[in-house]
């Protein structure tokens, strides 16, 4: 199993589905930046898009291969590409684990078609994983105890090796619950958007239109409708 050679798969499979004068969402991540890199490709051979990218590390990286980087515009997107740290037969995610989870989900409801790339590994029947949280500094930690409190899930604060807080390109804080296999994700995002303070949070619920899931042979399957698998190729 090489999962870079899956994540590769599943980010190159998504190049296509770009066409000349689309406006598309940049993910971010190792698997998105399979995306970036053969959308940049394309670019140079004359494809002409705008995009929009929702880290500045993704717009660092489109900006280095050619491609021109836009604000969000009010007409929005035509197509976003991004990956996701797990998902569910429902289509449901949690993203996040890079911290770019607020501006992933602008752009993910911005945009008129969402496509997921993922390795197989995080295809899974139900949701798992640490769900991060991005706060507002005032009142921080209060936030972190009114999310313990109502979700009965720990938080903590994401730090760098140095121990200093992670902060987030919007100058916010993050915090990450604890491990967790989740078992209605509607109702956790419920309890989560309910606590003030909250600025984004990483469970994206009845967004996702379509999932590459790359392997490591290099073959990738598609799932478009909750559980179902409608084919594969190399
Ligand atoms: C960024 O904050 C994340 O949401 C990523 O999109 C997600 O963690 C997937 O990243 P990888 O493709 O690196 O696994």
């Amino acid at each position: 199993m090489d999962p870079d050679a899956a994540r590769r798969a599943a980010g190159e499979a998504a190049v296509p589905l770009v066409e000349d004068g689309m406006r598309v969402g940049l993910g971010t991540g190792t698997t998105a930046r399979w995306f970036i890199l053969g959308l940049a490709e394309r670019v140079r051979q004359g494809l002409s898009i705008h995009a929009v990218a929702t880290s500045v590390a993704s717009a660092t990286l489109a900006s280095e291969g050619g491609i021109h980087v836009d604000e969000l515009g009010p007409d929005g997107l035509d197509l976003a590409v991004d990956g996701a740290d797990s998902v569910d037969p429902a289509l449901s995610l949690i993203k996040g684990r890079g911290g770019a989870m607020l501006r992933e989900k602008v752009v993910a409801v911005a945009a008129a078609r969402y496509v997921v790339i993922v390795d197989d590994s995080k295809y899974m029947s139900r949701l798992q994983g640490r769900v991060p949280v991005e706060v507002v500094h005032f009142g921080s930690v209060w936030t972190l105890h009114a999310l313990a409190e109502r979700t009965s899930l720990e938080f903590t604060l994401r730090t760098g090796p140095d121990g200093v807080p992670f902060i987030t390109d919007n100058g916010n804080l993050l915090v990450d619950s604890e491990y967790t296999d989740i078992a209605d994700p509607a109702e956790l995002a419920a309890l989560i958007a309910s606590v003030p303070g909250v600025a984004g949070y990483g469970l994206f619920l009845g967004m996702t239109d379509l999932v590459l899931v790359g392997h490591s042979d290099g073959s990738v399957e598609q799932l478009t409708a909750p559980g179902d698998t409608v084919g594969s190729g190399g």
